[in-house]
């Protein structure tokens, strides 16, 4: 345990979703922390997902790719880092199966690159993984020892970077751990995803695109917990270790649906199905014992989560306003434009 005289954190990817409230957590919850986000800064980094710890001075930005090993290098002997914690990826399955080359580059080479400089330096490190690296779970929950199974180009991409985490682990006994969570919600995740998306275009009076029939079941949870369960692995996991986030519960995106849709008080008619995912894993589902021996638990059901995040965009229009008519327009014509429209139901 490093906590006692203060960690002094590499936060890849901190100006992203999880990983900007990961950093909040962190400089909220940890006094003698130190915390270094190290972000390329694409579409889905954002520097005022950062604004209100810009002034603290155990917190600094460096505006940089993980696939660069220089930069890599420099920003962890220029900081004194001891732990990295990896959340830099390109995350989003619709955008993998657009052009799947970025998620190979970052989330396959550029974990390689860190890996490699963690084992330099022989550093503590943690790689934010996903419960998608699974697959499709038809009954059940998965367990950390079940074999990955991904089947989009995003989780064969955050698959293959779980097996070189393990593999430098082993090979060359690196203190690695793994986090698999479930899919989170909550402040300043990208409008891409499904519980931002169909807020924003609620409040917007906007149609919310549901694929298919909508039956399909993830486990949302919220990204607080899954923050709080990161830190505990961090601080806590044994080396070697992997464990799945989640609530252990997952519901029907129908469902989820139906949740936003009740929270900011639009109505249902501005539900459409569309035509589905190529690929649409079906269910998610996780068991979250291995996590709960080590001392958590979550602390939202996804019913709670999905209405928490829904009442946080209809309060923070700020922030997601000026999103919605830059990048993301261009991105949403070109994945929504060609979706044909289908009967209730799906
Ligand atoms: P995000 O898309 O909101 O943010 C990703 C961040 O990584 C951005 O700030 C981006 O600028 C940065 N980044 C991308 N490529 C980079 C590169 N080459 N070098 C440096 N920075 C780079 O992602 P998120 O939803 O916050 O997810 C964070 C991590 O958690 C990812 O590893 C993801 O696989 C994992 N995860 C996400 C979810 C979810 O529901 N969103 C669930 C489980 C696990
Ligand atoms: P998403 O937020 O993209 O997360 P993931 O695919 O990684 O689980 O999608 C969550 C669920 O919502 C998933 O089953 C796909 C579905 N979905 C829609 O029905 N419509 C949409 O426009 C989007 C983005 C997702």
């Amino acid at each position: 345990m490093v906590s006692g005289k203060g960690r002094r954190l590499l936060v890849t990817g901190g100006a992203g979703f999880i990983g900007a409230n990961f950093v909040h957590h962190v400089l909220r919850t940890r006094p003698n922390d130190h915390v270094v986000v190290f972000d390329k800064l694409t579409y889905a980094g954002n520097l005022a997902n950062l604004a209100d710890v810009s002034d603290d001075p155990r917190y600094a930005f460096v505006h940089a790719d993980i696939c660069d090993a220089g930069a890599v290098e420099r920003v962890l002997s220029a900081h004194g880092i001891d732990t990295v914690v990896n959340f830099a990826a390109e995350t989003h399955v619709d955008r993998s199966i657009d052009d799947p080359e970025a998620f190979i580059r970052t989330d396959v080479n550029g974990t390689y690159t860190l890996l490699e400089a963690a084992r330099a330096k022989g550093l503590r490190y943690h790689q934010v993984s996903t419960d998608e690296v699974y697959g499709h779970v038809a009954e059940g929950a998965s367990r950390e020892t079940d074999p990955v199974a991904p089947r989009s180009p995003y989780a064969a991409s955050k698959a293959s970077g779980d097996l070189l985490v393990h593999a430098y682990h082993v090979t060359y006994g690196l203190h690695t751990t793994i986090s698999r969570g479930s899919n989170n919600v909550g402040p300043y995740q990208y409008p891409e995803k499904a519980v931002p998306l169909f807020s924003t275009n609620a409040l917007e009076g906007l149609p919310l695109p549901v694929y298919g029939d909508g039956r399909q079941e993830r486990d949302y949870q919220w990204v607080g917990d899954h923050c709080e369960a990161i830190d505990l692995i961090v601080d806590r996991g044994p080396a070697g270790e992997a464990y799945n986030v989640g609530t252990g519960t997952s519901i029907q995106n129908l469902t989820m649906v139906d949740i936003v849709l009740e929270t900011l008080d639009r109505p249902r008619s501005l539900v459409r199905h569309v035509t589905d995912r190529p690929g649409h894993d079906r269910r998610y589902a996780i068991d979250t014992a291995k996590l709960q021996a080590l001392g958590w638990r979550s602390r939202h059901t996804p019913e709670q989560a999905v209405a928490m995040a829904a009442a946080w965009y209809r309060d923070n229009e700020a922030w997601w306003r000026p999103i919605k008519s830059g990048e993301f327009r261009a991105y949403y014509d070109r994945m929504y434009g060609g979706r044909a429209v289908l009967p209730a139901g799906g």
